[in-house]
């Protein structure tokens, strides 16, 4: 049994957080969370990976039936938020998909979401999910233009997506738990590595977009690859405004990159002095 999947555990009251990760290089583990919210119309928030199919689906109908499941939110297309939709979809006939278009473009890519089982939704909007009023805002920073974030009027909880997450060396439920420095660098670094366009960004654009952050002010902050964040939205928001000024990130090379140049040259020297003479 692929070992990343933990135990379930609860990030608010009627918020479950299903829990797994992935090793990223030699940062360290990056976390990779969906949510379950237990309203009266529940709403699965992403569907985890793929390789984690089994023990997922086992971890989540143990946490709602699967004839009861309402809503699944798509918070973008990438693998590691739509790793079970598909299964997840079939086991659950009445729970509708809400994303925004795009995702449903992308994932077109892969299979057909069937349309008649899809909602689909832009930032800016607010919802009714049955009893539960959310809404859908851009998060500071993402990697795919589909990324709706979700904020929870109720549980005063913000879904953020790929945004303000974080790699740590072993994975705790609550960032409480974690060491400050490690978790607030990692989350500098997933950051640019996950978004590099921050390089770009206007840093005055980038202080006033976070700032509707500061002033939302969630509860809970609950990242797709952080640990349960509870009040300090303050000290995320000034990490992540730091960003742009920072040197951009690049993942370690196995290809020597120098070496394959210098075999390359030395080639077109060889088929040069080798050429027939008079030939141009
Ligand atoms: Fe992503
Ligand atoms: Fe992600």
């Amino acid at each position: 049994m692929p070992a990343n999947l933990r135990q379930t555990y609860r990030a608010t009251s009627d918020i479950h957080t299903l829990p797994s990760h992935v090793p990223l290089g030699s940062l360290g583990l990056l976390p990779v969370n969906a949510f379950l919210i237990s309203a009266r119309q529940p709403v699965l928030v992403d569907t985890g990976l793929a390789i984690d199919r089994g023990n997922f689906e086992e971890a989540l109908w143990s946490l709602v039936d699967p004839m009861d499941l309402r809503w699944v939110v798509i918070t973008h297309d990438d693998r590691d938020h739509c790793g079970n939709l598909k299964e997840i979809l079939m086991a659950a006939p009445n729970a509708t998909v809400v994303t925004n278009g795009l995702a449903v473009s992308r994932l077109g890519e892969e299979w057909d979401v069937p349309q008649h089982r899809v909602r689909t939704v832009n930032p800016g909007r607010t919802v009714e999910l049955g009893d539960r009023t959310v809404s859908f805002v851009r998060p500071p920073s993402y990697d795919s233009p589909s990324t709706l974030a979700m904020y929870d009027h109720v549980a005063d909880a913000l879904f953020a997506a790929d945004s303000f997450g974080t790699v740590l060396p072993a994975m705790v439920d609550n960032a409480i738990d974690a060491d400050r420095t490690e978790y607030l660098d990692g989350m500098a670094t997933f950051t640019r590595a996950n978004a590099p366009w921050t390089a770009m960004a206007d840093q005055e654009k980038w202080d006033r977009m976070l700032g509707e952050f500061t002033a939302l002010d969630p509860g809970s902050v609950l990242s797709s690859h952080a640990p349960t964040a509870s009040a300090r939205t303050g000290e995320l928001v000034e990490t992540v405004r730091a960003v742009p000024a920072m040197d951009p990130w690049l993942p370690d090379e196995d290809l020597e990159v120098e070496a394959v140049l210098d075999r390359y040259e030395a080639a077109t020297a060889n088929s040069t002095d080798t050429e027939p003479q008079g030939a141009k």
